[in-house]
């Protein structure tokens, strides 16, 4: 069905165009460029477009970065808890020496005073370094902060909260056996 009315009329012409005005020749003078009103039509569509992108990108960036990040960077091992594990042989303890094993989540450094085994945590109360055996004074210390602690593992000096965790261990087979204390 055809419309009809007067599609010129001024109060028309007027809602078309603010302050526009009709011509002689019944042309729209003056009013919004049509320019300008296309301008917020275009940037709301540049915008979502914008949008659309930045996201069909990110969703292609992260599906293309996890799986690089997950190949570099292996998986937490689950470490299995025991009450006793095998962790070497006896010759690799000599008299006066210590060396640190891993035994469930601790590292243990193992001691050998002349031929008696001492195990205890070899990590550091104080900011988690690791100590070492030092065999001319009957102790273990810190490098990183100076700790000192006794072979049983109690506080001789220094900014450790904590004295270090016991373990025991015994040769078993000329093999070192660490268990819970
Ligand atoms: S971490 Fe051992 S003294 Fe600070």
């Amino acid at each position: 069905m055809a419309q009809t009315g007067n599609f010129k009329s001024p109060a028309r012409m007027t809602s078309l165009g603010q302050g526009a005005e009709l011509s002689a020749a019944g042309a729209v003078t003056g009013g919004k460029p049509r320019e300008d009103g296309l301008k917020g039509v275009d940037f709301e569509r540049r915008g979502f477009l914008h949008k659309v992108v930045g996201g069909v990108g990110a969703i292609v960036a992260v599906s293309t970065i996890y799986p690089i990040v997950k190949y570099i960077i292996p998986p937490a091992k689950k470490i299995k808890i025991v009450n006793e594990l095998n962790v070497g042989k006896a010759s690799e303890v000599p008299a006066g020496k210590g060396k640190i094993f891993q035994f469930n989540e601790d590292k243990v450094i193992v001691v050998n005073s002349g031929g008696t085994l001492t195990a205890t945590s070899a990590v550091c109360t104080h900011l988690g370094c690791l100590v070492n055996w030092v065999d001319a004074d009957n102790q273990y210390f810190c490098p990183c902060h100076g700790a000192k602690y006794t072979r049983n593992g109690e506080i001789i000096s220094g900014p450790q909260p904590l004295p270090l965790k016991q373990y025991s261990a015994r040769i078993e087979g000329g093999d070192i056996i660490i268990s819970k204390a």
